[in-house]
């Protein structure tokens, strides 16, 4: 059976005690039902590997007055605001910022905690930008506004010093959109625009960037999106949507972005170090805006919990497709029409599940909530439990 959409409602209850100490755009997503979902508890330890504004964390550490959080960013200007988060004082000794890629999670916490292994009663990872980056400017991520060609989530702007050590680290031989743009061939732009934005007119896009970079440097988003714009305009009666299906400078910015800051990697790493880092009864909780995340969260947790999505069985499975044709035929033969090739089935070898999968149907955004934060329409959430067993090392183990 196809999994269908759960819209899942849950009553609003206060559970903030301190008024966060900086200016907040972000709205957080879901943030009942995260917190509902990772049932955080007195003593327990918990990690938010996206600290972006802090909406999960300050909502975890006021849901119980002894837990702990340890707040990953790879911004430095997020890692600023969860410094100063930790200096209040309901927070004192409870919160613990670090400034790192979530996907080198288990080598930060074995480096920087005298912890051991696994030390997290729940994981929540809200993945993608944040809306303080993407109303920034400077940080190059929106194509509605005038600034450089960045979007690294890792650096400040293109031309500003660094001020933590980690930092320093972090942007040493990265590249940014400008670089992308301007340096990589037609047929990369393309195909980064195809993988990561699925825009079919991804090969016009690429060659409008490379005929116009011929006049001189492409440098600001602008520019960018003048170029996109021009070479796939919107239809008249559709200017103005901002929507990914119809807008393909909404897409080519996302799928820079993706590219830039090595956001599917980078989830398939934090994932597997989830693994180790939960204790047994620990909780993932994963908030994905993009289907490409979203398969893999997917595929994550059904792999460990002994279940693999039939239609990637079809390609690597051979045992599994006969195993599938066989239960597709008796379907069939039974007179059962909606039999899907997305069903899934239990996994032939004998592995013991390390993960339990608790949101049967995939979780969404209420109506109401969709209203209030318009940006939260493409979040879904899934939610798994750590069992006992070993880790299964999917995605090919830690790195
Ligand atoms: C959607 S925002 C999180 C918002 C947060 N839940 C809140 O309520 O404020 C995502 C955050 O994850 C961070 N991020 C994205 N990829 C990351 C990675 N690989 N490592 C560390 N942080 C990352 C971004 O910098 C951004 O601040």
């Amino acid at each position: 059976m196809m999994l269908s959409v759960l819209k899942y409602a849950v009553p609003k209850r206060s559970i903030s005690t301190a008024a966060f100490p900086y200016p907040r755009v972000h709205v957080p997503v879901m943030l009942h039902q995260v917190v509902t979902h990772l049932k955080p508890k007195n003593g327990g330890i918990y990690c938010d590997m996206t600290f972006g504004e802090g909406g999960y964390t300050k909502a975890l550490l006021d849901s119980c007055d002894d837990c702990k959080v340890v707040a990953v960013d790879q911004d430095p200007t997020a890692y600023a605001k969860a410094l100063q988060l930790a200096e209040l004082k309901p927070y004192k000794d409870r919160l613990f910022p670090l400034l790192a890629k979530f996907g080198s999670i288990h080598e930060q916490i074995e480096s920087e905690f005298n912890w051991n292994i696994p030390c997290f009663d729940g994981i929540v990872m809200d993945i993608g930008v944040s809306s303080g980056q993407i109303e920034t400017a400077d940080r190059g991520f929106s194509y509605k506004l005038d600034g450089p060609l960045d979007m690294r989530m890792f650096s400040r702007g293109r031309n500003t010093t660094t001020e933590y050590e980690n930092e320093a680290h972090l942007m040493k031989k990265s590249i940014s959109a400008y670089e992308i743009v301007n340096f990589f061939s037609r047929e990369q732009i393309a195909d980064i625009i195809y993988q990561y934005g699925g825009d079919r007119l991804s090969r016009k896009i690429a060659a409008a960037i490379v005929t116009a970079r011929q006049l001189g440097p492409i440098e600001t988003t602008s520019s960018l999106a003048a170029v996109i714009q021009k070479a796939c305009p919107q239809p008249r009666w559709q200017r103005g949507n901002d929507d990914m299906v119809r807008n393909s400078a909404a897409r080519t910015f996302q799928a820079l972005r993706i590219y830039i800051n090595n956001e599917l990697v980078e989830l398939e790493k934090a994932l597997s170090a989830s693994e180790y880092l939960l204790k047994p009864e620990g909780r993932l909780a994963v908030v994905t805006f993009h289907s490409l995340e979203d398969r893999i969260a997917k595929n994550f947790m059904y792999h460990c919990a002994g279940k693999r999505l039939m239609e990637e069985a079809e390609h690597n499975q051979f045992n599994l497709k006969r195993a599938a044709s066989r239960e597709y035929r008796k379907a069939m033969k039974q007179g059962l029409t909606d039999v899907s090739h997305k069903q899934t089935v239990e996994r032939p070898d004998r592995v013991t599940p390390s993960f339990e999968i608790c949101t049967k149907h995939v979780i969404q955004p209420t109506e109401e909530e969709i209203e209030e934060n318009p940006r939260s329409r493409s979040a879904k959430l899934r939610v798994a439990k750590r069992t006992s067993a070993q880790p299964l090392e999917p995605f090919g183990g830690l790195p």
